[in-house]
């Protein structure tokens, strides 16, 4: 199996998944990394492993569904067969999620429903949440919505800062993410409705 990573930004989910990939945790190939941002530093990460890269630009095109259209053909011709969203800042298209069904999974860092969207750490913690986390989920066409594959809890402890709260996110999404990636790769999730259960 062959599958891609889609990464807006620094890439240090990226980085956790190149690394179960190269221990062998992972058993497929990490075959592209795709950006919407030239200066992602996902892009360094991927270049440093020796992995694929693709970045285009949605202000090269004239709508969503043609830049996704473009993504989609790329992805088809390098022979991907799932993706991995890890800091993916754009809304994928109805289209691109029907050329992958139940083939997308993305990690969101907070326990979703709640507090979904693009600043999930942030609005917990001026919430005033006590309890905040993570949660990987397969990716359907409402945003941060699709069944959840695992989820993890992190407390917010008196007299934590933002970033303090956001390092432990991040410490906690380094593991989570790769071992779902993994058990994905080793076709043990089974969904049913809204259920992922691990075979
Ligand atoms: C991660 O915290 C990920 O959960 C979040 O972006 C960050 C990317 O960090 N994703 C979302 O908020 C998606 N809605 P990274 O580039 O260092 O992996």
């Amino acid at each position: 199996m062959k599958f891609a990573v889609f990464a807006s930004g620094n890439g240090s989910n990226l980085q956790a998944i190149i690394d179960a990939v190269k221990a062998g945790n992972i058993k497929a190939e990490l075959a592209m990394v795709f950006s919407d941002n030239r200066k992602a530093f996902a892009l360094e990460r991927a270049k440093v492993a020796g992995i694929p890269t693709l970045c285009l630009v949605r202000k090269d095109y004239a709508t969503p569904q043609s830049y996704d259209r473009d993504i989609v053909i790329h992805l088809k011709d390098a022979g991907i067969d799932f993706i991995v969203m890890a800091g993916y800042m754009k809304l994928l298209t109805p289209f691109f999620i029907k050329e992958f069904p139940n083939k997308i999974i993305n990690i969101h860092p907070s326990l979703l429903p709640s507090f979904k969207g693009m600043q999930g750490i942030k609005d917990a913690f001026t919430y005033g949440a006590k309890v905040t986390g993570v949660t990987v989920h397969f990716v359907d066409d409402k945003m941060d919505h699709g069944p959840i594959i695992a989820q993890e809890t992190v407390k917010i402890e008196e007299g934590e800062t933002l970033a303090g709260l956001e390092e432990k996110i991040h410490k906690v999404e380094h593991v989570i993410y790769p071992k779902a990636v993994a058990l994905f790769a080793e076709g043990r999730l089974k969904i049913s409705g809204r259920r992922v259960d691990v075979k």
